[in-house]
């Protein structure tokens, strides 16, 4: 169960969330529990999250190590500081930032180069569902951004679908259909890598999830977590997703 904070909290906002949460998921073992604060966020989070059963992840990085590109942030510098995980290719990045195929391979392998497990996201946009092209477009991101790690890189990825049109807008996917998106990628999985990696990988389900709506989606076998925006910010709201 993973939180997107996106462009939220300070790092006194993250102290005080922590403070709260903590407890309320202490219990919590059949999960792995990942909080993604922004950049600044990262220090005071690693500091909270000591001890206890929360991991900590980035929302994005730099495929290079270090070296001179502004604004940056590289996965040697996040393993540096004890992080665990990182988010790719968020639909956010990809809208705003043009992030694209070529970079989800390069940021994953970065990732893993500095011990980093990297939640690759995937997901078709609304006029794209609309037209029917959901798979299509699900299909191009996996050749793209996916099928071309080694089989030994994939074994260590994450995948989170996020149909772009749930994301923030309120309307969950209905387990069915996200089910259905999560059948369709694990078929290539199966394809590219095998049966058995298919029945590995973990695939996580994002958009609009909620402390009312997260039993109903894991319920459905094929969904294995979540992936989180607006309700991981809430501690008791984050900790009903997790404790569902
Ligand atoms: P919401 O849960 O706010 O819809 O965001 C989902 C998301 O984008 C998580 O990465």
């Amino acid at each position: 169960m993973a939180g997107n904070w996106k462009m939220y909290k300070t790092p006194a906002e993250t102290h005080a969330f922590f403070e709260a949460f903590k407890p309320l998921v202490a219990q919590a073992t059949h999960c792995e529990i990942v909080i993604c604060p922004p950049f600044p966020d990262l220090h005071a989070a690693m500091k909270e999250a000591e001890g206890s059963n929360v991991a900590i992840g980035a929302q994005n990085l730099y495929w290079g190590k270090e070296g001179a590109v502004t604004g940056e942030v590289s996965g040697h510098m996040l393993q540096a500081i004890g992080c665990g995980y990182v988010i790719i290719a968020h639909s956010e990045r990809r809208q705003y930032f043009g992030e694209c195929e070529p970079d989800v391979v390069r940021k994953t392998q970065a990732a893993l180069e500095y011990g980093l497990t990297p939640i690759v996201c995937v997901g078709e946009r609304l006029e794209e569902r609309e037209s029917g092209r959901t798979e299509d477009v699900l299909g191009e991101m996996f050749e793209g951004g996916i099928a071309p790690l080694a089989p030994e890189q994939f074994a260590q990825i994450v995948i989170a679908y996020e149909p772009v049109w749930a994301i923030g807008t309120g309307k969950t996917a209905t387990p069915q259909i996200a089910a259905e998106a999560h059948r369709f990628i694990r078929g290539k999985v199966s394809a590219r890598f095998g049966d058995a990696a298919a029945g590995d990988v973990r695939i996580l389900y994002g958009g609009s999830v909620k402390p009312d709506n997260v039993k109903g989606l894991m319920r459905e076998e094929e969904i294995d977590g979540a992936l989180v925006g607006g309700a991981s910010l809430d501690p008791k709201s984050f900790a009903g997703v997790v404790n569902f």
